[in-house]
């Protein structure tokens, strides 16, 4: 006796369409620009990081690389300083590269399709769809993880866990697609994702679906805390040696420049070593030391893991400053260092120090 249940599929964008236009997000910088290069870099930043952190990072961004022939142009290491601490540092090596490509393979205009937008480094179906659709009017969908979960609860998908339900969902995404007013829809799916449609605790009463969601209506009464013994995640202990020199002309500190591979790839580092032993065995290598000091830990939260850094701060007369740049290490003035790709708490460390 029971109604039929479930989102009507044309009704889906109309409704999105006015809740965006009345309650989604209108005065984020990017949105007051249809230049691909300004699109281009926000949809970047806003692959795996919330709005407020990209807020703080993408003027500063635009105002030392303006156009893509400045980003181009840049060195790596300029890049990554300027990523520093917005993480994902792939994101900043692929943002790199594709401005090359666009200026080397497209005279410095960004394509204006889809296609020609995927052909470049670091740019998925749909962060192309995005831009696609947002500067140049393209009737594209996009389906990245906020979109993929919306669309699973609207329509009681599975979350795409392989090829071939990852077609279906793509399908659908297209088939939702509105002839008009697409750039209300697409930040209307990106803003209900990220503001009320979120991973835990989706706040349903304000939701323009509520009524007629399968998930809210079929969702089961607040699930208990998980098990902490189960949901543990693992913590990386890493020693960090904070090896320092003092020279006429001011401190040195000795950095590492990070495998391309790996956590925080190709930012420069303080050496980080299993345990103690290893780090005032590496401080030996570096110098004759005169003292050493125990800094308080620090966590880092990573994806997958935490990692807890112990540094150890030793004091030590350098067998050399030598600026040898096809070594892996190098000293580093303080104030140098600070202008380099450093991982944020390293960052903050050196930074705090230098204040102090
Ligand atoms: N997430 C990904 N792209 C976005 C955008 N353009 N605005 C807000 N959040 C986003």
């Amino acid at each position: 006796m029971s109604a039929a249940r479930g989102i009507d599929p044309r009704d889906f964008a109309p409704r999105l369409v006015a809740w965006q236009r009345k309650h989604g997000r209108h005065d984020l910088p990017w949105q007051r620009s249809r230049d691909p290069y300004r699109v281009w870099v926000s949809e970047i930043m806003l692959q795996q990081t919330r709005v407020d952190t990209v807020l703080r990072y993408y003027e500063p961004f635009l105002r030392r690389f303006p156009d893509v022939h400045t980003l181009a142009a840049a060195e790596l290491d300029e890049v990554l300083a300027q990523w520093s601490g917005l993480g994902y540092y792939r994101r900043a090596r692929n943002l790199h590269a594709c401005a090359k490509q666009v200026c080397e393979r497209h005279g410095g205009e960004f394509p204006r399709n889809r296609e020609g937008l995927e052909a470049l480094a670091g740019i998925g179906r749909s962060t192309a769809a995005a831009i696609a659709a947002f500067c140049f009017g393209k009737r594209e969908a996009i389906l990245d993880a906020n979109v993929q979960r919306v669309l699973a609860r609207a329509f009681a998908l599975p979350r795409p866990r392989d090829a071939a339900t990852l077609r279906t969902m793509w399908n659908l995404a297209e088939s939702l697609l509105p002839e008009s007013g697409l750039d209300a829809y697409t930040q209307g799916l990106m803003d209900l994702g990220a503001t009320l449609c979120r991973p835990t605790q989706p706040d349903c009463l304000l939701c323009p679906f509520a009524a007629d969601c399968p998930r809210h209506l079929d969702a089961p009464p607040a699930a208990p805390s998980p098990d902490p013994a189960k949901s543990a995640r693992r913590t990386l202990h890493w020693v960090l040696l904070w090896a320092r020199s003092e020279q006429a002309d001011g401190a040195r500190v000795w950095l590492q420049r990070r495998d391309a591979q790996g956590i925080w790839p190709g930012l420069w580092c303080l050496p980080g070593h299993d345990d103690e032993q290893q780090a005032i065995h590496h401080a030996r290598q570096l110098g004759e030391v005169l003292e050493q000091r125990h800094r308080d830990p620090l966590r880092h939260v990573l994806t997958h893991m935490d990692l807890l850094l112990h540094p150890l701060e030793i004091r030590l007369r350098a067998h050399a400053i030598i600026a040898d740049s096809d070594s892996a290490g190098r000293w580093f003035s303080l104030q140098q260092a600070l202008a380099l790709g450093l991982p944020a708490p390293v960052r903050r460390l050196l930074a705090a120090d230098e204040a102090g």
